[in-house]
């Protein structure tokens, strides 16, 4: 069975927009975009959408994928001294020759609405309730949210390694008292864990890497990102026969970009209200 992500995501826009309507003044989100590659061209392309689409304000910056590190640095601090600018995204990944932890770190914490600076990853760590969540773990609880599964004393495998998801995603599962099986790529004997697990969370970039004899009876499968083979897409999860085990599987791609866009306009709209209060 799949799990319509686009129609979460629609669900959020329409509240959210509510919302805005509701506002004395128009909320702005900035975006920092400097490699131009396909995947971040159509995430901003989204970004922008669905801003205009709420009644947010989306203001894009480009810059040459030759900046260096320095320049980028010295447009960050710009950015953060400069009070028209209450939130702002840096669209990641950025171009080899540029460190991205360097980067993130110096985004003002108040201004981040993606939620990646360490002062606003160690909140979730802490189990600050007051603070945001990072977009794509944010996603993933509204579809456990929209599909009314609780997290008390499930087995859940998480398959991944990141700082911006993996991470935070084991911390808020843990916090809502989930059994978290931490794997990656590297793991030995992968079927030993996703067997065990009542929802699977995998991100690998391993095509068919799950597969129908890896999953227990029910499993839920939350399938993150996607590899493009012969310009096919295809998910982690081998979704051809996963209806023999009755599970529920997150499709790719569409839905990915959709959640977590969806949950940047959420923190952007949060963090207007707390300016605002
Ligand atoms: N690239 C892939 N996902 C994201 C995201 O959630 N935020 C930003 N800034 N870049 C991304």
């Amino acid at each position: 069975m799949i799990i319509d992500g686009k129609e979460i995501a629609k669900k959020m826009y329409d509240e959210l927009k509510n919302e805005v309507s509701k506002f004395k003044s128009k909320p702005t989100l900035w975006a920092i975009l400097v490699w131009n590659n396909s995947s971040s061209l159509r995430y901003i392309e989204q970004k922008k959408k669905w801003a205009e689409y709420i009644g947010i304000n989306f203001k894009l910056e480009k810059f040459d994928e030759k900046i260096s590190e320095l320049e980028l640095y010295n447009k960050i601090k710009s950015f953060n001294e400069n009070p028209e600018i209450s939130w702002y995204i840096v669209q990641l990944p950025l171009p080899k020759h540029i460190n991205s932890q360097k980067i993130i770190n110096n985004i003002h914490p108040k201004k981040d609405v993606d939620w990646f600076h360490p002062n606003n990853q160690g909140k979730v760590l802490l189990w600050d309730e007051s603070g945001f969540v990072p977009c794509t773990p944010a996603w993933i609880l509204e579809i456990f949210k929209h599909e009314k599964i609780d997290l008390e004393w499930k087995v859940v495998c998480v398959i991944w390694r990141s700082n911006i998801v993996w991470k935070p995603i084991i911390s808020l599962l843990i916090n809502a008292w989930a059994t978290v099986l931490a794997c990656n790529s590297k793991t030995k004997n992968l079927a030993k864990f996703t067997t065990q697990a009542e929802i699977i969370i995998v991100a690998a970039w391993s095509p068919w890497l799950l597969k129908v004899n890896m999953l227990k009876v029910w499993a839920i499968i939350i399938d993150v990102w996607f590899t493009v083979i012969d310009w096919k897409i295809h998910g982690d999860a081998d979704t051809r026969l996963i209806n023999l085990v009755w599970s529920r599987v997150t499709p790719v791609p569409g839905w990915v970009w959709a959640l977590t866009v969806a949950c940047l306009m959420k923190n952007t709209i949060k963090a207007y209200k707390i300016q605002n209060k």
